[in-house]
């Protein structure tokens, strides 16, 4: 058992068993202050107010060592990052100076920069090199406060290549103390040698990946880059058709560089979600009402990127639910600081720091397929939480950027 007491506000409760806020939900967070926090094995077991007599027993009954003294601070649900590459072989900084300089995604991604910078370094990397390097960046972000994370192939473009990653992934999975999600990407890129033949390598993910990493229960969802420049709708339609036959749901990159058609393929499909969505009009506003599909906004990339902001408010205001995730990758988004992406949220994307935090943990936690388990402070959840430095209040989080504002992570209950 773990007690957490003398907590200044206990933020992100959720009792009503929602797993998802949409639209006028989406500013909805429920608190106590000076609030008490009962951890039993990995999950949350009670809370309440300091003041209630039931905390006095456990005050007494509970050894001092398994107390947490949280005087001036917040507990907070941790951060659920569902969209992340954070697998990869080589950061690429050179490519960042090229961008500096005036050259633009797509025009890196042509002269073989880019994704298929990274699959070439991929070729060369071994499974353990891959995995301690994951490893590293892996308690990186549980320092910031992230307690579950999705993590994505597509760096591989070959069978083999995308199997390692997915291997890795699978070996993180049973290391770490973090929730992960993985998911297939392996038409990411079309790989050199598939230059002017889209259609062959369209047909390699199909007839050849897709069933071995199937076979081998490797992912839990399949991807699809469907953007201008990548794939297009129809490639994106047989590769999600392929997929869902093995059971694979999809979530896919969408939007990111126009007016793609990807969020309407996702939905089609009933694509868990949908992320990027720099190039959303009203017909993919109205395509996602009408589904249980959560759109993802990546504020990292675009931000790296230069790109315009996806109409994030005018979406809330919809109706529709918003996630919102790190992107964590080489190339378009090199952090996976999910205190960062609060801040983002408020000042890019004019979201109050309760719809900014919902984004971040329940809503991403929905976006992985886990807010069942994970994403609020519920009892039953997992005890996957963040105690912050000390603070007023929810606001100064998203307020006081670019520090790491996380005093301590807990994930399944153990102090980490
Ligand atoms: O999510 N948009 C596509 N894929 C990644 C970029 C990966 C890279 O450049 O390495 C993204 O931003
Ligand atoms: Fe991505």
């Amino acid at each position: 058992m773990l007690l957490v007491h003398s907590i200044k506000e206990l933020i992100g409760i959720e009792e009503d068993g929602r797993l998802i806020l949409r639209g006028s939900a989406m500013p909805e967070v429920r608190s106590i202050t000076d609030a008490f926090l009962l951890i039993e094995g990995d999950r949350i077991a009670d809370y309440g107010k300091m003041t209630a007599k039931r905390y006095h027993e456990l005050k007494l009954r509970i050894p001092e060592t398994d107390q947490i003294d949280a005087t001036g601070r917040l507990v907070l649900p941790a951060f659920c990052d569902s969209h992340t590459h954070l697998v990869y072989p080589a950061t690429r900084e050179i490519e960042y100076v090229d961008k500096i300089k005036g050259l633009s995604y797509e025009e890196i991604a042509k002269r073989g920069g880019g994704i298929l910078n990274s699959a070439k370094r991929m070729q060369e990397i071994t499974e353990d090199e891959l995995f301690d390097q994951a490893v590293s960046r892996l308690d990186e972000i549980v320092k910031m406060g992230t307690g579950a994370v999705e993590i994505k192939s597509g760096y591989g473009l070959t069978t083999e290549s995308e199997l390692k990653m997915l291997r890795v992934i699978r070996r993180l999975k049973e290391s770490s103390a973090l929730q992960i999600k993985a998911s297939f990407l392996g038409a990411h890129a079309v790989p050199l040698e598939y230059r002017g033949k889209q259609t062959e390598y369209v047909d390699l993910v199909i007839n050849e990946m897709i069933p071995m990493v199937a076979a081998e229960e490797l992912a839990d969802y399949i991807d699809v880059f469907c953007d201008k420049g990548f794939f297009t709708v129809e490639d994106t339609d047989r590769i999600l058709n392929a997929g869902m036959k093995y059971g694979l749901k999809p979530k896919i990159h969408a939007n990111e560089l126009d007016y793609s058609g990807g969020i309407q393929v996702g939905v089609k499909y009933d694509a868990l979600s949908v992320d990027h969505l720099e190039y959303t009009g009203d017909a993919e506003i109205e395509a996602l009402l009408n589904s249980d599909t959560i759109p993802t906004i990546l504020p990292g990339a675009a931000f790296f990127l230069n790109m315009p902001y996806a109409p994030a408010r005018k979406m809330i205001d919809a109706g529709l639910p918003l996630a919102m995730a790190s992107d964590f990758n080489p190339g378009s988004s090199p952090s996976g600081n999910m205190q960062l992406i609060l801040s983002m949220a408020s000042i890019l994307y004019r979201l109050t720091p309760e719809e900014g935090l919902n984004a971040c943990c329940l809503n991403g936690a929905y976006a992985m397929g886990i807010s069942e388990d994970t994403g609020s402070i519920t009892k039953g959840k997992l005890a996957n939480l963040i105690i912050t430095e000390k603070m007023d209040n929810l606001a100064y989080m998203p307020y006081y950027y670019g520090v790491n504002k996380v005093f301590k992570t807990i994930l399944n209950g153990k102090l980490q």
